[in-house]
């Protein structure tokens, strides 16, 4: 006697691998097409989209109505048999045996989100069901991607992960950028800029640490490059200089560029990304110092003087010019945060370093080697007019052994946004906050 089994459950991605087998696949319709007496539903379950074949021949009436009457982001499990089909989108189709309606959307409150064109601020209100769609769901795995692979590279090479707070009760990254919190009734505390200022405590500790979460910065800023909320690796080291920090950031570059290439070629292709400008981010990444920046920008008719920092104009024409990522190092003292270390040779300038991708997309790296004399720091907290007593731990740890160390910060949603080939960060992010969204 033999039992007839249930068909195996599985995704859209595993359909390649049960070709000639009765499965099932809960999903969602993404699209339906009609052809006589033939229907495609177009399947979407997360991982990917498959076409579903229903023919009326061969369907109890029921069923093939019950398609026929779908409507778009309906839930539904389809049982059917997984067939090769070159001329299907994908190569395979799924031969449809039956059909079960979780949820069908009401023609009177339909999905919102049709394959028509809709304006940027309409999908933004609506980025709780935009994420579903195709382009958004590559972009979003691509960003997967991008994190683990960061994680792989610093797991890899010898550093500890140590979390740092977000609440925080002093400025990293200059007093103008803070988003103050209500908490309790203590003095003024903020959600943090950056994890570096604990880096520098967990990497006395452990030598080489990083952090990795997500960061605020109250900008008013409405670039394609900005968000209030992002999220930053920050990796941290002991008796490191300005030079290690330009290796190990070239070094994390090419291995998280090499992993998306490796694993999300189907996810490049969906945003039709032209990987060979990706296929070129190869060490060694040319070495400039600001003094050179300068000058390249004057020659391309840039206004900008020695002394300034550079706007988003700049960083443009700076990764245009080149084909892979560009550091730029030793930026005038005067435009850099308190912490970094003036460089012994030209103290005017400072021994920190910038990362600008390339096609335009700017910095997406920054970091350098930080002063590590007692009262050198204290001279600059004077200096930039921040509290001392909310930097004495920090000040402890150039009393207690200190030495020279370095590190940086790479903002995720830029290197995504550079990956993919987005115009703006905003999409690189399942929820985007920025200066006038806060919303969904
Ligand atoms: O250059 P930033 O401000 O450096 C720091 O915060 C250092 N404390 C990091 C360190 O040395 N540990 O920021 C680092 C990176 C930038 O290069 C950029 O990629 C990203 O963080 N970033 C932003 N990304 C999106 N929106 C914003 N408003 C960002 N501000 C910085
Ligand atoms: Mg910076």
């Amino acid at each position: 006697m033999t039992v007839a089994r249930a068909p195996r459950r599985i995704t859209v991605a595993e359909a390649a691998r049960h070709v000639g087998e009765l499965v099932c696949i809960p999903g969602w319709l993404y699209n339906l097409r009609e052809s006589g007496k033939i229907l495609f539903p177009l399947l979407r379950d997360g991982t990917g989209i498959l076409q579903c074949v229903a023919s009326k021949a061969q369907l109890p009436e029921s069923v093939f109505q019950a398609i026929k009457d779908l409507t778009q982001e309906s839930s539904i499990v389809v049982t059917g048999t997984v067939r090769a089909e070159p001329r299907a989108p994908g190569g395979y189709e799924l031969e449809v045996a039956d059909l079960e309606v979780v949820q069908r959307v009401p023609e009177s409150d339909p999905y919102p989100i049709t394959p028509k064109e809709h304006g940027i601020e309409f999908l933004l209100d609506r980025r709780h069901l935009w994420i579903r769609s195709r382009r958004q769901n590559a972009i979003l795995r691509i960003r997967h991607e991008v994190v683990k692979a960061i994680r792989d590279y610093f797991d890899s090479h010898g550093f500890t992960l140590c979390d740092t707070p977000i609440f925080t009760p002093a400025a990293c990254e200059g007093t103008t950028t803070l988003f103050e919190v209500n908490y309790f009734d203590h003095d003024k505390v903020y959600l943090t800029q950056s994890g570096q200022l604990y880096n520098e405590a967990t990497a006395m500790a452990f030598g080489k640490v990083y952090t990795f979460g997500p960061t605020f910065r109250a900008e008013r800023s409405k670039t394609r490059r900005h968000l209030t909320e992002f999220w930053m690796v920050e990796p941290e080291m002991a008796y490191a200089t300005l030079e290690d920090v330009k290796q190990v950031a070239e070094e994390l570059i090419v291995f998280v560029v090499g992993r998306v290439l490796e694993n999300r070629r189907a996810e490049l292709a969906v945003l039709e990304r032209d990987v060979s400008k990706l296929e070129a981010v190869q060490p060694p990444f040319p070495r400039i110092s600001y003094d050179e920046a300068v000058r390249l920008l004057q020659s391309k008719g840039s206004p900008i003087q020695w002394g300034e920092d550079f706007g988003g104009d700049e960083e443009t024409l700076l990764s245009e010019a080149f084909d892979r990522p560009v550091m730029i190092d030793r930026y005038p003292a005067a435009v850099k945060a308190f912490y970094m270390q003036p460089d012994p040779e030209r103290p005017e300038v400072v021994l920190g370093v910038d990362v600008l991708a390339p096609e335009g997309y700017g910095e997406i790296v920054g970091g350098g080697q930080r002063i590590h004399d007692y009262e050198l720091l204290v001279r600059r907290l004077e200096e930039h007019r921040l509290p001392r007593q909310a930097f004495e731990w920090y000040l402890d740890l150039r009393k207690y052994g200190t030495v020279p160390h370095a590190g940086f910060g790479m903002g995720v949603e830029r290197c995504v946004a550079w990956i993919c080939g987005l115009d703006h960060v905003r999409e690189t992010i399942p929820f985007p906050r920025m200066l006038y969204r806060t919303r969904p």
